[in-house]
């Protein structure tokens, strides 16, 4: 499956983007909020690669706990697909366990998001690719 994204969990998008920037990275887009996740989001490119990062917003939201855990680090891979519900039967027939529900990303415009937890590998995103 095709990359999207490298998803990297930041304390801080703002303080986190100068250096990325020093390492060839530019910014895809503006910070976006995401209301359902709580989190802000800011993608940034270098050459081939995607990474978005990530930034829990309250103690509530759903990766605050994992950053808490693990400091400032990647802590998930995003893979295109075709049809997400389709994809994610497939997977969960060969072990992935579905984390919560399909649902839009607003900073992907919009695009259906899901994740998915592989023992063996740890949490993987699935995008729709349209
Ligand atoms: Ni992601």
């Amino acid at each position: 499956m095709r990359i999207h994204h490298i998803g990297y969990l930041v304390k801080n998008i703002a303080k986190a983007r100068g250096p990325f920037e020093e390492l060839g990275y530019e910014a895809e887009g503006e910070v976006v909020y995401d209301p359902l996740r709580d989190i802000d989001i800011l993608f940034m490119v270098n050459g081939d690669y995607r990474i978005e990062l990530v930034q829990p917003k309250s103690p509530e939201s759903v990766v605050a706990n994992t950053l808490k855990k693990i400091g400032n680090s990647p802590y998930h891979i995003c893979y295109y697909c075709d049809d997400i519900s389709k994809a994610q039967i497939e997977l969960h027939e060969k072990g992935y366990y579905p984390l919560g529900d399909i649902e839009p990303a607003v900073a992907i415009g919009g695009r259906k998001v899901c994740f998915m937890l592989n023992p063996a590998i740890g949490m993987i995103e699935l995008v729709e690719e349209t």
